[in-house]
């Protein structure tokens, strides 16, 4: 059964302040807000999922986490995976990593690959735990701080079978109130 306390919904436009200002909390070399909204709307590769849900204490909801990833013909590339910090281990970054498998395999792709800093522990746990494995390194990648990047790979792109219930929902089922 998918976590109730949350919902995944495609990104619309109006949701780009709340999501600038969850990714400059998450990164260290956050991508810009032009660079969000070029995603979010001018790059047909790119899909665009929050995930939607109420902070401890708080009695309205927000964006608490999102995802931004590409599909190019058979390659689903994971670009930006972010969960705001007060929310992390409650399976939202792995909700949203999974959706966009479920999408890949809807799209018909056949394989994933993803960069992440080689110091990222929690998210390479995430990615081994959905069966990514690295296969390479791109030496200096990152910036602020200069770091490697950890290059994985997950093939054939399968959805795994525990995991089969989809929780995206379609556009416009659920109001988001910003905050
Ligand atoms: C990486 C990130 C998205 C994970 O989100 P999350 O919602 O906390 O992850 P989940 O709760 O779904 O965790 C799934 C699994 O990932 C691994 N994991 C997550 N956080 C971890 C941590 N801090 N340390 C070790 N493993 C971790 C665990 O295996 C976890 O399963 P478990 O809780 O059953 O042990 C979140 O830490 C984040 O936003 N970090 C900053 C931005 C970032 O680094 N994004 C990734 C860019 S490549």
């Amino acid at each position: 059964m998918p976590n109730p306390s949350f919902r995944i919904v495609p990104a619309t436009a109006d949701m780009l302040p709340d999501i600038v200002q969850l990714e400059e909390a998450c990164f260290s070399a956050p991508w810009t807000r032009k660079m969000l909204e070029a995603e979010l709307t001018g790059n047909q590769f790119a899909h665009f999922l929050v995930a939607v849900g109420c902070e401890e204490g708080k009695t309205t909801e927000s964006i608490i986490g999102y995802h931004c990833f590409w599909i190019v013909f058979e390659e689903l590339r994971l670009m930006n995976l972010a969960v705001r910090p007060s929310m992390r281990r409650k399976g939202i970054g792995r909700a949203l990593a999974l959706e966009a498998v479920r999408v890949g395999v809807g799209l018909a792709a056949n394989r994933a690959l993803l960069e992440v800093r080689a110091s990222n522990e929690a998210a390479q746990g995430l990615y081994r735990k959905l069966g990514f494995v690295p296969i390479s390194t791109r030496r200096q990648y990152y910036t602020n701080p200069t770091e490697d990047a950890v290059i994985m790979e997950l093939i054939p792109l399968v959805v795994p079978e525990n995991e089969r219930e989809a929780r995206l929902f379609p556009v416009g089922s659920g109001s988001v109130s910003a905050h």
